[in-house]
């Protein structure tokens, strides 16, 4: 135990919570990726922190969208998040389109940003190989307008997964720049990225993430998936012909199989190597395949309740943006005023 000297018989305030600021793409359908990298990061921290979550619509139209798709994929995602944990009572929760600091500060942040660091960015290098029609200006200053999201509000840390760790570091190089030239204004915050299962394997292409843009719809787990289409994809996922459930380097199919069903059980890799010893990958994958329809299965439920009132959805959106906007306001007034914009 730490010795603390007390001076005053004042009580002592209550230790300030932590602030964490993250967001998701409405860019279609989560997958188990997103979930278990993610979405179950966000539930958890709530109790401990000070959270802010946004859906992130306006990252989505870097690459073109359908407008009424984008509208309904955002609706979606929010009430997935809800069913999935996260709770608008205990955090704020909205759309990012609907705080107008969020342009307004990636803005100002673009120009604190070097051509030369966004040119290194692969998620960038990445969508331009897969959008090459529509490279636009946007997709290459993406992670400017990510800095901003963070930044508004002051975050001390930001769960994500691994996918996420370049834009989080050049978001630390932005606001140590900015607070470089004007003196502290930014809080420099950390990526947090979880050990276990951060990484969400392509289960036809383990040496891919698993990402719901890959045209092969069994290569990933959406989180609305049935239990049987669940199911089927586990069997068909690749592995290799060893018949051995262990965890070692060039076995990517299956280290992705136990990563899935470590981050859904619980166990740990030995405890799953013990339990799969003299037993064939059938076995494996059926046991995978239903730890993850157990996880899945009562967020599905729960969605679909949310997703019969979309007044309320609505409601939620607007009361979380309402106090993001507070949060948001005081950080670019500063950051205005810093730089010497006329209000
Ligand atoms: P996005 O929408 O692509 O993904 C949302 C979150 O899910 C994580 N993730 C994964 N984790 C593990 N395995 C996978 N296969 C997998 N696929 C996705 C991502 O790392 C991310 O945490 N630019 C961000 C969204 C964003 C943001 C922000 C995040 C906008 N502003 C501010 C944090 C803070 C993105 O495109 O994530």
């Amino acid at each position: 135990m730490e010795e603390k000297i007390i001076t005053s018989n004042q009580p002592e305030a209550p230790a300030k919570k932590k602030r964490i600021f993250s967001a998701i793409q409405p860019s279609g359908q989560m997958t188990l990726g997103n979930y278990l990298g993610a979405i179950r990061n966000w539930v958890e921290m709530q109790d401990e922190f000070d959270c802010v979550y946004a859906t992130a619509n306006l990252h989505a139209i870097t690459v073109r969208q359908d407008p009424k798709k984008l509208k309904e994929n955002t609706v979606n995602l929010f009430a997935l998040l809800i069913a999935s944990g996260v709770d608008p009572e205990k955090s704020i929760f909205f759309h990012q389109s609907q705080v107008a600091a969020h342009a307004e500060l990636a803005w100002v942040l673009e120009t604190y940003t070097q051509f030369g660091e966004l040119s290194r960015m692969t998620q960038f290098k990445d969508k331009s190989a897969r959008h090459a029609d529509n490279i636009n200006a946007g997709l290459f200053t993406y992670p400017s307008l990510m800095a901003a999201d963070i930044l508004l509000y002051q975050a001390d840390m930001v769960p994500v997964g691994e996918d996420q760790r370049q834009h989080l570091e050049l978001t630390r190089d932005i606001a140590e720049r900015f607070n470089g030239i004007y003196g502290k204004t930014f809080v420099v915050p950390e990526a947090y990225i979880k050990k276990n299962a951060a990484r969400v394997r392509n289960l036809l292409d383990p040496s891919k993430k698993m990402s719901k843009s890959d045209p092969n719809t069994k290569s990933f787990i959406l989180m609305t998936d049935e239990p049987a289409t669940i199911m089927k994809k586990f069997r068909s996922a690749v592995t290799d012909s060893e018949a051995s459930v262990r965890y070692a380097e060039g076995k990517d199919g299956i280290n992705n199989l136990m990563e899935i069903y470590s981050a859904c059980t619980g166990k740990s890799y030995e405890q799953i190597e013990d339990e799969f010893r003299g037993k064939g990958y059938g076995d494996f994958k059926t046991a995978v395949g239903e730890s993850v329809v157990a996880v899945l299965e009562p967020i599905q439920i729960r969605y679909k309740e949310l997703l019969s009132d979309k007044k309320h959805l609505e409601e939620l959106a607007r009361n979380g943006a309402a106090s993001a906007e507070r949060i948001a306001r005081r950080t670019i007034e500063k950051v205005y005023k810093k730089v010497g914009l006329v209000r």
